[in-house]
């Protein structure tokens, strides 16, 4: 496998809900072992159970809250989400901000329970106050490029070399994706040059007439 990684964030476009979400999950699988590239799937969190029993979909949540089991009714509490077939979780995407210390909260909690962190920040200047909470990877999205087609990587190509600079500035172990408005392969391409260690996409697959072949499109150039 290599250690570059794509993530899939659902959010809760229609076109990734029942039969058309079923269908991208298979996607996932066979692109993700034909290639060899490690792909995760955030579908809507009504669907994650659905989807558990999937072999070789790996799935993480679109939101944790750092609420404890019991009686927390409506929370993203972490132990269920993990109960219910999670490997990690997207926390602070740019449409469901959270406060530094609950990231904190959230982050310990999920390396305690051996669950991948995925945390997204706004600018280079976050990611370095982001990288010292030690997620797993940290996720670079300008929030006014999301769901705009044109690609960070492509219309601000500085935030993808700064970021990677402000996260292993202090702390070498943590790994910088990126994302927004990423749509084609050489989107991709470029972001890995600028050292990404793999995408975050949303629309340009949701939205794809043909999610299969834009799914492989996106995944071929973060393949070894
Ligand atoms: O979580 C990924 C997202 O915010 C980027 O969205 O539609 O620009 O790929 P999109």
């Amino acid at each position: 496998m290599s250690e570059n990684i794509l993530i899939i964030n659902c959010k809760n476009y229609v076109e990734t809900t029942g039969d058309d979400l079923l269908l991208l999950a298979d996607y996932v699988s066979k692109v993700s072992n034909d290639l060899g590239v490690k792909i995760y799937l955030a579908p809507p969190t009504s669907y994650i159970s659905l989807l558990s029993n999937l072999k070789d979909v790996l799935l993480l949540s679109q939101h944790s809250d750092s609420e404890d089991v019991g009686g927390t009714t409506g929370y993203n509490v972490i132990e269920i989400l993990k109960i219910a077939g999670c490997s990690g979780s997207l926390v602070n995407h740019s449409e469901k901000r959270i406060s530094q210390s609950i990231i904190d909260t959230v982050v310990t909690k999920l390396r305690k329970l051996n669950m991948l962190s995925v945390v997204c920040a706004r600018t280079p200047s976050e990611v370095n106050h982001l990288a010292r909470l030690n997620p797993d990877y940290i996720a670079i999205e300008p929030p006014e490029l999301i769901g705009s087609g044109i690609a960070v990587s492509n219309a601000q190509p500085e935030i993808i070399s700064d970021s990677v600079k402000a996260a292993k500035s202090v702390n070498p172990k943590v790994q910088v994706i990126c994302g927004a408005g990423i749509v084609k392969g050489e989107d991709v391409s470029e972001s890995i040059k600028l050292g990404a260690s793999g995408i975050l996409v949303a629309s340009g697959i949701t939205k794809s007439n043909n999610k299969l072949n834009k799914l492989i499109e996106l995944a071929k150039p973060l393949a070894n």
